[in-house]
């Protein structure tokens, strides 16, 4: 695409822009684009605004561009000035697009000259769709009111204006002012020793996409946890969260070690209140994560593992469009586990490979087949709606398809030379496709066709050739559910006594579509289920329980909705409640206290699911 890019830009006159690359983007990034961001913002909790100043500096393209066309959602744009090369500045002429639901208001500035500077007056709404504003209230330690971003896929234009797509880069800084008692953190370089006097100063000097600003104000600690690394999280919540990641410096070596230096210098995580609607977000040098992974066994620490690899693919290799976004989320889904082989043993990794090909095999029987493809067509499409686990796990089963046919010896290289190559930029499959011919196809001809490749990349479902994962500890927690099921085996026999994680989610997952009730009764009798800790377990089993009409869990249900707001564990059990009338009662009255500590990303998905 940065081929066609060009020739579009060098023999037509006229481009006709952001559907080539980009189709959630006003933005004209063929005529101008901006190549840093200082921010100076106020953080105000008595309005729930972010008050301040944006400015971008540009680098135009096109000889005849006087334009430029910037991403909004529901921001108030005060004033907008272009300072020229001799620092002059000019009020300039802006207009708003009236709102679209989906991708907000384009905001058009008319320039006389292609100034090198836009500097723009703001304020955010409180209802912006890339910020959370919390009471103390919803806090964990409930003293101080808190606040943070969420920009992926297209929210960051609801708390900065600018060119929202990730196929556009640029460096930038930040100056940002908040109440006193507060920390204030951003996907940037935090120092830990910062004194908390309201008053911090960012710089992120590595060129990333939009998707990747982020920032969070409130009552947090840090522990250090490496040489390089540090976990910020709310004082209730450090001691057990700087614990649980005490191995993220060991992780970062793994990777090293598999894919080349880690290149952003400090890798941190802060630990968000339990209202945070993912389960971890790459921002650079400073993941956010759900309290959650806050398993206590280290069992949910796969996640980190994640995060982190999209310091590789996704931050440092970047998907152009979200059209291309298994290039993101495919490549890290493949190379968390294979830092989880590293880290945690063969055994667990595979684990982890066959629990994720059976519930995406499970989730492709209700998605169209024009929505299982890798590459899909967004045009018009909210990317927040067409989430699955397509990108995710057909992305990281089509590359280890490939890594089966070439082998480690091949492919790890080939991955690593792909990274170091692309570095820096945003790409499409297109790119991916050129690399892996040049680099691996043509070297060993005859290993894999290109009718295989374009099977895995344009056609549904997932080839009958697909490698298959199998893990012999499973076989045992296999024998135990059907036997289990067929009634050959009681409740409190069941040998899972020192079953991990996966052992538990394959065999909740190996329980039939309506469970008996009284063999979900037995199981909780015997195991205590309803009270696990563990959010991955906790869900699943939630779902199952709902499926079997076992009441008797809906305390627990109730507790766990209320208190956790990532997407990914409540919104099956809101779908399940939602199937019979009695259930879906209880979810809308379960959802009005739930509400207010929800992210507007989660109230989205809950109401759509509820019918309200
Ligand atoms: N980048 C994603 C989160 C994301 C994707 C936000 C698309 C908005 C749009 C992040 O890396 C992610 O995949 N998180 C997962 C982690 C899991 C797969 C280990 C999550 O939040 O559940
Ligand atoms: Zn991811």
């Amino acid at each position: 695409m940065k081929y066609l890019f060009l020739t579009c830009f060098l023999f037509l006159a006229a481009p006709a822009v952001h559907a080539e690359v980009d189709p959630h983007s006003y933005a004209e990034p063929s005529k101008v684009t901006m190549t840093s961001l200082d921010l100076d913002l106020e953080v105000d909790f008595a309005t729930q605004k972010l008050i301040g100043t944006a400015e971008l500096t540009l680098d135009w393209h096109d000889p005849d561009a006087r334009s430029l066309i910037l991403d909004t959602r529901d921001l108030e744009i005060e004033s907008i000035k272009a300072i020229d090369a001799q620092g002059q500045e000019h009020a300039a002429i802006f207009s708003l697009d009236p709102r679209d639901p989906i991708f907000g208001s384009a905001l058009r500035i008319a320039l006389k000259d292609q100034v090198p500077v836009v500097s723009i007056r703001y304020r955010t709404s409180p209802k912006a769709s890339g910020l959370q504003w919390m009471t103390p209230q919803q806090t964990a330690s409930k003293k101080q009111p808190f606040m943070f971003s969420q920009s992926q896929a297209i929210h960051a234009r609801s708390w900065i204006p600018l060119q929202d797509t990730p196929s556009v880069r640029f460096t930038y800084s930040a100056h940002v002012k908040a109440p006193k008692p507060l920390r204030v953190v951003m996907s940037a370089n935090n120092d830990v020793k910062h004194r908390l006097n309201g008053d911090y100063r960012f710089v992120m000097k590595q060129a990333i996409p939009s998707y990747l600003l982020a920032i969070a104000v409130g009552e947090l600690d840090v522990r250090v946890t490496g040489p390089r690394t540090a976990v910020f999280a709310e004082p209730s919540v450090i001691a057990a969260a700087a614990k649980e990641l005490e191995d993220t410096e060991k992780m970062i070596e793994t990777t090293e070690k598999l894919y080349g230096p880690y290149r952003w210098e400090r890798y941190d995580i802060l630990i968000l209140p339990a209202s945070f609607p993912f389960g971890g977000m790459e921002n650079p040098r400073l993941t956010f994560a759900t309290p959650t992974i806050l398993a206590g066994d280290k069992s949910l620490v796969g996640l980190i593992a994640h995060e982190l690899a999209h310091s590789w693919s996704g931050n440092l290799v970047t998907n152009a469009s979200a059209e291309h976004m298994w290039m993101n989320e495919g490549f890290t889904t493949y190379v968390e586990n294979r830092i989880v082989e590293e880290l945690y043993g063969k055994e667990v990794a595979t684990m982890q490979l066959v629990v994720d090909d059976q519930e995406l095999l499970v989730e492709m029987q209700d998605i169209a087949p024009d929505q299982q493809l890798l590459i899909t067509d967004l045009a018009g499409i909210d990317p927040d709606e067409g989430l699955s686990g397509v990108p995710y796990d057909k992305g990281r089963w089509f590359l280890r398809f490939l890594e089966s046919r070439y082998g480690r010896d091949e492919f790890d290289p080939f991955l690593r030379a792909y990274f170091d190559h692309y570095a820096f930029q945003s790409i499409t499959s297109t790119e991916f496709l050129e690399f892996y011919s040049e680099n691996l196809e043509k070297k060993h001809l005859g290993k894999v066709s290109s009718a295989e490749i374009d099977a895995w990349l344009h056609l549904p479902g997932i080839p009958a050739n697909a490698p298959v994962a199998h893990s012999a500890r499973f076989d045992a927690v296999d024998k135990a559910a059907s036997d289990f099921i067929a009634g050959d085996l009681a409740a409190t026999d069941i040998q899972a006594k020192d079953w991990v994680t996966l052992e538990w989610l394959r065999f909740i997952n190996a329980l039939p579509e309506t469970p008996e009730l009284a063999q979900i009764k037995a199981l909780d009798d015997a195991w205590d289920l309803s009270n696990s800790g563990n959010g991955e377990i906790a869900f699943r089993w939630y779902v199952a329980t709902v499926r079997a009409g076992y009441t008797d869990a809906r305390p627990q249900i109730a507790a766990f909705i209320e208190r956790i707001g990532r997407r990914k564990l409540v919104v099956p059990i809101y779908e399940e409640l939602a199937r019979t009338p009695d259930g879906k009662a209880f979810a809308i009255e379960v959802y009005a206290r739930a509400k207010p500590g929800y992210h507007p990303l989660t109230q989205g998905s809950v109401e759509k699911v509820l019918g309200l």
